[in-house]
């Protein structure tokens, strides 16, 4: 079966001279059409690095990130941007909501951005929102919302084109722990349903143990992490 993910040898050098940070190094890892995989460490580690480039935010200083055997890491300009449109699903860690929109809205902007039906997207948020336990909020403007909700609508916003890979950076900092497990089993529920790829980065143990696999940043490396360590 061919991986979804294949990163080979991949390095991020921030920086250059006694300045140089080596954010990520030298990382190796491949995946399975459907898995959703945790990926832990200390702060400074290189988590959120090492996803921007995987979503083509950030190109890499060495090594190559093939999603479906094509090479995305080093794609620049309109071809970057076409990728991370097409395939890639992406929550920052700041959710970076519209203020001025409603919940339903900051959905249905990734429509009107790409191509396809308006009745089709509507749906589509309509059938987020409520899988998101937001259904009663989505004539609520972002700012009305509270952090766990607007995070839950920048989830919903990043399913909404159903991307190949949906990118999370720690989704549940302002999500209560009951509320934060729904979410992110709604996510696994998404990602194994279509076959696409998660990765998740998170610092809540609980919620990592929801995904298939535990990988774990520590200054710049990842390992993979023995099951019940
Ligand atoms: N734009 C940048 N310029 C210089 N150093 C950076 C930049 N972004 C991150 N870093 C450094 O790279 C390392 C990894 O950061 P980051 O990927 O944000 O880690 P994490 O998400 O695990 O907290 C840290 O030492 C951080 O200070
Ligand atoms: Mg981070």
């Amino acid at each position: 079966m061919t991986a979804t993910l294949e990163v080979s040898g991949l390095s991020k050098t921030y920086g250059s001279g006694e300045q140089a940070v080596h954010a990520v190094r030298d990382v190796s890892f491949a995946t399975e059409p459907g898995e959703f995989v945790a990926i832990v460490g200390p702060s400074g580690s290189g988590k959120t690095t090492l996803l921007a480039m995987i979503g083509g935010l950030l190109t890499p200083t060495h090594g190559s990130i093939r999603v479906r055997g094509r090479d995305i890491a080093h794609l620049r300009g309109r071809q970057q941007a076409e990728y991370r449109r097409r395939s890639v699903g992406y929550v920052f860690q700041a959710n970076n909501l519209l203020p001025f929109l409603t919940a339903r809205e900051n959905l249905m902007v990734v429509n009107a951005i790409g191509r396809g039906s308006r009745r089709a997207a509507s749906a589509r948020a309509r059938q987020l929102l409520e899988e998101l336990g937001l259904a009663s909020r989505a004539g609520a403007l972002a700012t009305q919302l509270s952090g766990g909700e607007k995070q839950r609508v920048a989830i919903g916003r990043a399913l909404m084109n159903n991307p190949e890979l949906v990118l999370v950076d720690e989704p549940t900092a302002s999500l209560d722990s009951q509320r934060g497990r729904q979410v992110v089993e709604s996510l696994i529920s998404e990602v194994k349903g279509r076959d696409k790829l998660g990765i998740m980065v998170t610092h809540d143990m609980e919620m990592a143990l929801l995904a298939d696999r535990i990988l774990e940043m520590h200054d710049g490396e990842l390992h993979q992490r023995a099951r019940g360590a």
